[in-house]
């Protein structure tokens, strides 16, 4: 796939920064329009920034922290004991976890929009849309059968690239995907886990290309949800539990 976007896009230093505003504000994070103007160029930036989780929010996330990294063992007790702490690093880890996980998919070659940089509480990335409109999520958007099969095809490469870089993107659908220039372009890693270590990395992927397929079904593809798993490279020896319960 050629590069969505030429390797000159982001405008130069010296820069400014200016906040256009809100362009989706969701329950746990909210994603603005960020426009930066260097020397010779203004481009457009989406700045997703997350809302600070209730203690509530983390209940599962017991099962993610050991896969986003490892912390201190005096952030671990903080995190186990609901501490002010343990929460802030909490929060910490699930921010940089989505930004980090952009950037390994952004060079994995997955059709992503390109990173730009962390900011506090959020991340930078290119705006995916036309002047200041936003694209729209592909289940917005209908398809006709043919480009329908085309961009199932596409996307079952993407998922493909996710896995070979050892990750499974956990919330893949319709609405995590943007159309754009006759593009499918993935968003939205919140979910993502590492695929050989996370126990339930097998389940995510199965769900991922289910529920991914579910928005081609309705528009006439016939698919094949165990050739779809197969092409995407699912198999037992990806994944660590799968090897040490069998
Ligand atoms: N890079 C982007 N360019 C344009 N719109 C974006 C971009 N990233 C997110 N959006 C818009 O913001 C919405 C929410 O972003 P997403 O990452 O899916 O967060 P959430 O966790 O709220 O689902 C998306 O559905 C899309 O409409
Ligand atoms: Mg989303």
């Amino acid at each position: 796939m050629p590069a969505l976007f030429p390797s000159d896009w982001l405008a130069d230093a010296p820069y400014e920064d200016r906040d256009l505003g809100v362009l989706k504000a969701g329950k746990e994070s909210e994603v603005y329009l960020v426009s930066r103007t260097g020397p010779t160029r203004t481009c457009l930036m989406a700045e997703k920034r997350f809302k600070p989780r209730l203690q509530r929010a983390f209940r599962n996330d017991y099962l993610y922290a050991g896969v986003w990294g490892e912390g201190s063992r005096h952030e671990s007790r903080a995190i186990k004991k609901r501490t002010r702490f343990g929460q802030e690093h909490l929060q910490a880890r699930w921010e940089s976890h989505e930004w980090a996980t952009l950037q390994g998919l952004h060079d994995a070659g997955v059709t992503v929009p390109p990173p730009v940089e962390r900011v506090e509480h959020g991340y930078r990335m290119a705006f995916i849309g036309d002047g200041d409109r936003a694209a729209p999520r592909l289940s917005e958007v209908d398809l006709d059968l043919t480009t329908a099969r085309r961009v199932w095809r596409e996307l079952q490469r993407e998922i493909q690239l996710i896995l070979d870089a050892e990750l499974v993107h956990g919330d893949l659908s319709a609405f995590n995907v943007l159309w754009w220039h006759e593009r499918p372009v993935i968003i939205d890693f919140s979910q993502a886990v590492d695929a050989v270590v996370h126990p339930a990395a097998r389940d995510l992927l199965r769900r991922d290309v289910e529920r991914t397929a579910g928005y081609f079904r309705r528009r006439g593809v016939a698919v094949d949800l165990d050739a779809a798993l197969a092409l995407v490279g699912d198999s037992p020896a990806r994944f660590a539990h799968q090897v040490l319960s069998s």
